[in-house]
């Protein structure tokens, strides 16, 4: 026989339990220093001077090649990316680490196109790489896009 302490225990236990399954199911991994550069030191310079070959400006594109990227992400980033370009796509919670957070405007600044191009194309762990699967033109198409997601 159970006495009333005890079930009362296993009652407050199981509230608990209950509790931590379903923060740990909504919590989502923490963003890894976004600020950080992500192409490695020797190709840097590169990278970051590479032009998108469709533009010059990602923030002042002509809204078919804005409209083409957001046909890409929806296709393929936005399942971790999320639909906000906030980094909490459907994937996202079972990543080590947050998808990038698009609509920081800090990042969005400190990042030039061919930077964002590097990532897309080679991918920065646990990002896989996205070409071949899309092709560099494409990769550069959802940059204006990605572009978007920055309100200010
Ligand atoms: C499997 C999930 C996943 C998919 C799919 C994915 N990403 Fe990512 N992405 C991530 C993660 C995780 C990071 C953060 C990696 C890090 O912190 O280095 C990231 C980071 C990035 C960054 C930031 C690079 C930087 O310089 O900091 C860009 C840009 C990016 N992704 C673009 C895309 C685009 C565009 C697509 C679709 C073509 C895409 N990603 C698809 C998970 C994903």
């Amino acid at each position: 026989m159970l006495s009333e302490n005890k079930v009362c225990r296993i009652g407050i236990l199981s509230l608990a339990l209950l509790l931590s399954f379903t923060t740990l199911a909504s919590a989502l991994p923490p963003e890894h220093e976004p600020l950080k550069p992500r192409v490695p030191i020797q190709e840097r310079a590169y990278y970051r001077n590479l032009q998108a070959p469709l533009y010059q400006d990602t923030k002042a594109s002509p809204s078919d090649v804005v409209e083409a990227g957001s046909k890409i992400y929806q296709r393929i980033c936005v399942n971790c990316h999320g639909v906000t370009g906030k980094g909490d796509g459907l994937s996202a919670g079972f990543l080590p680490m947050l998808p990038r957070n698009f609509t920081n405007c800090l990042f969005q600044r400190k990042r030039t196109d061919g930077e964002l191009f590097y990532v897309i194309k080679f991918g920065s762990w646990p990002m896989p790489p996205m070409v071949p699967s899309i092709t560099e033109v494409e990769a550069w198409t959802v940059i204006p896009y990605l572009r978007t997601f920055c309100q200010h």
